[in-house]
């Protein structure tokens, strides 16, 4: 039996609602298994400007240090998405947060689920065999490098900077993830172009050796788009730096039929940061309409990081179970309607 501290940070738009259904089934788990798990809310995003001005207030922060784990919902209001000249931005707390923590990985499965091969826009028999990580650089990159404008205002510019250390420690864990899975370790850049992806290609061809048993493959990233359509199935690992990864990740994530169903974690230093892949949804807001699957299975990943295997395990075979009954949030289109709410009592009553 042990003790954790999470730190929830719900966020805004549909995060609070899915982290509900989040904490529920750790709730279930930890009554079940005989852990206690102590949830701490702090806020975040959209929701910590109008209550703080700042995105990412430094008791949030401070909350996030000294805990075992953070629960993270989502982020991200529309009022700030068409305003060239807001300086002050929800996004700006989940950038800090990552850089501030040192999570310089985040790791993103996406898996075809049997049951639900209907729902992928690709052809079923294109969806047989899809099981990969997405293994995405989250502290550097273009996402941190200087930007800027010039010429009054007419000339801006954001720069990729990536360093030895920085591109080591990430090509790294994507070696090992390979290991632990089918052995197959894809770097993906833009290494024609882009000096920084170069730097990315000469240092992972030098780690190789130290992998033999991995098999490495380069693509650039173009065509990585274009093989994440046609032949999904022929990635195990994907490592990438951190602008190619979040496109690619969104990209993939909707061969698994919905965008509703992919977890994440972000790991590089003591306490690790769980959070859905989807944005924060305000439309379906307070509606009871958004699916938490992507919120459930991302605490099954924090209880793997935390040691919870079994655990993990257990929700993993909740949701699959809930799944493979046909019930389900309207993303799924199942036969059977359920809300959010529903979708999660059901999945804490197959725990
Ligand atoms: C993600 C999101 C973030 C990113 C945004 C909200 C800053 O899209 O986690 O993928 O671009 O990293
Ligand atoms: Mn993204």
């Amino acid at each position: 039996m042990s003790n954790f501290n999470i730190a929830v940070l719900d966020g805004d738009g549909i995060g609070p609602e899915v982290i509900k259904q989040g904490i529920k089934v750790l709730n279930q788990v930890a009554y079940k298994f005989g852990h206690t798990f102590k949830f701490d809310f702090a806020p975040v995003g959209a929701v910590a400007i109008d209550q703080t001005g700042n995105p990412l207030p430094d008791d949030t922060l401070e909350l996030c240090k000294r805990s075992d784990a953070i629960f993270f919902g989502s982020i991200g209001h529309p009022r700030f998405d068409n305003d060239p000249t807001a300086k002050v931005r929800p996004e700006q707390g989940l950038l800090r947060l990552r850089k501030e923590l040192g999570l310089y990985a985040n790791l993103r499965p996406v898996a075809g689920y049997k049951e639900l091969t209907h729902l992928s826009p690709l052809r079923p028999e294109r969806m047989e065999g899809v099981d990969m990580l997405i293994v995405r650089e989250l502290t550097g990159g273009i996402y941190f490098g200087e930007k800027g404008r010039r010429d009054d205002g007419n000339t801006a510019y954001d720069t990729c900077l990536y360093t030895r250390m920085e591109i080591e420690r990430i090509v790294k864990m994507g070696f090992e993830a390979a290991g632990k899975r089918r052995g197959k370790l894809m770097l993906v850049d833009k290494a024609n172009v882009m000096e920084s992806s170069r730097l990315w290609r000469e240092v992972t061809r030098e780690m190789a050796a130290d992998y033999p048993d991995i098999e490495l493959g380069f693509m650039f990233v173009d065509n990585a788009a274009m093989q994440l359509i046609l032949n999904p199935a022929q990635f195990d690992v994907i490592v990438t730096s951190n602008m190619f990864g979040d496109i690619l990740s969104d990209a993939s994530s909707v061969l698994a039929g919905s965008l509703g169903l992919l977890p994440s974690s972000s790991v590089g230093s003591e306490v690790g940061m769980f959070e859905p892949i989807h944005g924060s949804w305000p439309e379906g807001a307070g509606q009871n309409r958004a699916n938490p699957v992507a919120t459930i299975l991302s605490a099954a990943m924090m209880l793997d990081h935390l040691g919870l295997v079994k655990e993990g395990d257990a929700i993993r075979k909740a949701v699959n179970t809930v799944l493979e009954s046909g019930k389900g949030t309207e993303d799924l289109r199942p036969k059977e309607q359920v809300g959010t709410d529903e979708m999660g009592d059901l999945i804490v009553a197959a725990l």
